[in-house]
């Protein structure tokens, strides 16, 4: 039998400009005009159609117009209908007239773009779970560097050997690091990683057990979905960190918030009766906001209560590399061996929040199924970026960026107490400072955290209340105060304006 031969598919080329395509196109919409009965002459029917193409781009800035004689015999009009189209529309200043060379369309523009306010809220339908989300959101604001919480110090990250490591893993990167990946992330940092948990947050694991994220946040979430089902009970720090309240919440779970005191979480302040816990989100090493750390008895209790009712503990380690006056706090996982707990690490504490990168230390029983679906909703990817980051905490850039930026925020922290001695020398309350990016100013009443914002908003400064990191109403006031992200000099603009103010009205 003769083969058959395959036939070949014709290729699909992409339609290239073409200078008859603008005669093409003049053609046919003033044909398709011309189709319907109307009431214009002709020649405004042309101009219309002159005039349309080019606001909405169909004929192009810049591109010629073919001759009045041309268009004439091809539309089969008489060339002074053209000409009085033509005349006007360079008169109007949509074309212009270029002896010699022909017409053509001018290099027009709607003048400056009115941009679209998406940010004002329209009314529409949202889902419920939508609805309930947006609670835990701000709207956005221009970037205040004073004050804001969480921000670390983005002027000082060492940009250009980030660049040179970014620029060697994307020249070295595998060909198969562009596809879809689901491994748990690159093997290289999740060694790294291995080594820097176990030597200095004491944490048990090996790179198996690591799942790189893109942040803590897609760490909430995974976990969420994963180990609760909607309507389980998780149990938070009150006050806690807004983002994971909004990821338990968008999972579908029952908030429990849990009282705060200066041992940290304090589980036997619910009454009796309360529904076990699916899972308890805590921030051991710095509460976030207070600050406290959980005590040992607590961490050991807080163990037990997890096995007892079948509970996951989720270990939110953010910002524990800056502890000013003692070496870093141990983890709560690395207390036992296969401990009920998920840590969760981040880099946009220690690099920038803007890198997306971050990671679970998952026991090992969780690991097949916390890869396999974060690849299925999430998809892996960042792999030249990862392996550059492996290679920033191997050199040793990363510790020593570390202890740089621990230097620095002591420092940032000081500028702030400075500028706010004047209040605290009449009562002003300030948490203690022994770690982490931010304080704590607590004032004395609603109405001061109120009027505080109020003239915080009119002097330009991003201030954030207390009570608005509390699940229940009306919480603590205060104010957190993020000091990591500004200039020493930011900084003491900022702190005297708010002693000033609370020297005021305190
Ligand atoms: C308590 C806490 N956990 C985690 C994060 C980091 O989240 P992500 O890694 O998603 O940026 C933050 C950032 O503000 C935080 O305050």
């Amino acid at each position: 039998m003769v083969p058959q031969e395959e036939p070949i598919l014709p290729i699909y080329e992409e339609p290239v400009a073409d200078p008859n395509a603008h005669r093409l196109w003049i053609q046919e919409a003033l044909n398709l005009q011309l189709a319907e009965p109307d009431a214009r002459t002709l020649g405004q029917r042309l101009y219309d159609t002159l005039r349309d193409g080019i606001q909405q781009g169909q004929l192009t800035s810049g591109s010629a117009l073919p001759s009045s004689r041309q268009l004439a015999s091809e539309l089969g009009i008489g060339r002074n209908t053209v000409l009085g189209a033509v005349d006007r529309l360079i008169a109007e200043g949509f074309l212009v007239s270029r002896p010699g060379a022909g017409v053509f369309v001018a290099d027009w523009q709607w003048g400056p773009r009115e941009r679209l306010d998406v940010q004002a809220m329209s009314p529409v339908t949202l889902s419920r779970r939508g609805e309930r989300l947006l609670d835990f959101t701000t709207p956005p604001s221009a970037r205040h560097t004073a004050f804001a919480p969480g921000v670390p110090a983005l002027d000082r990250f060492p940009r250009e050997r980030w660049q040179r490591l970014l620029r060697r893993h994307q020249q070295r990167a595998p060909v198969d690091w562009f596809d879809y990946r689901n491994e748990g992330g690159v093997s290289a940092l999740r060694e790294a990683l291995c080594d820097y948990l176990r030597l200095s947050r004491s944490v048990r694991c090996q790179p198996e057990q690591i799942l790189i994220t893109q942040g803590a946040q897609q760490g909430f979430e995974l976990i969420a979905r994963l180990l609760a089902d909607v309507g389980d009970e998780v149990w938070l720090e009150e006050p806690g960190y807004g983002g994971a309240q909004a990821c338990f919440a968008s999972a579908g779970l029952a908030l429990r918030p849990v009282a705060v005191d200066d041992e940290g979480l304090n589980v036997a302040s619910l009454p009796a009766g309360t529904p076990s816990p699916r899972l308890i989100y805590v921030t051991p090493s710095h509460q976030y906001p207070s600050g406290t750390t959980l005590s040992l008895s607590r961490r050991t209790a807080l163990l037990a209560l997890a096995r007892r009712h079948g509970a996951w503990i989720i270990e939110d380690d953010y910002d524990s590399e800056f502890r000013y006056t003692s070496a870093p706090i141990a983890s709560l996982q690395g207390l036992m061996d296969n401990a009920p707990v998920i840590y969760v690490g981040t880099f946009s504490k220690v690099l920038y929040p803007g890198l997306r990168l971050g990671y679970l230390v998952l026991p090992p029983s969780l690991v097949a199924a916390f890869q396999r679906v974060n690849a299925r909703l999430h998809r892996e990817g960042q792999y030249v970026t990862q392996s550059a980051l492996a290679d920033f905490i191997d050199e040793g850039h990363f510790s020593r960026h570390v202890a740089r930026m621990r230097k620095c925020y002591r420092h940032r922290q000081a500028a702030l107490r400075r500028a706010l001695a004047p209040a605290v020398a009449r009562g002003l309350e300030l948490s203690s400072g022994h770690a982490g990016m931010h304080l704590v100013a607590y004032l004395a009443s609603h109405e001061l955290e109120r009027e505080i914002l109020r003239r915080g908003k009119e002097a330009n400064l991003r201030l954030s209340p207390l009570s608005g990191y509390y699940l229940r109403a009306p919480g603590q006031p205060g104010l957190v105060l993020g000091y990591a992200g500004a200039t020493e000099a930011e900084i003491a603009h900022g702190g005297r304006w708010l002693s000033d103010t609370w020297l005021a009205l305190a």
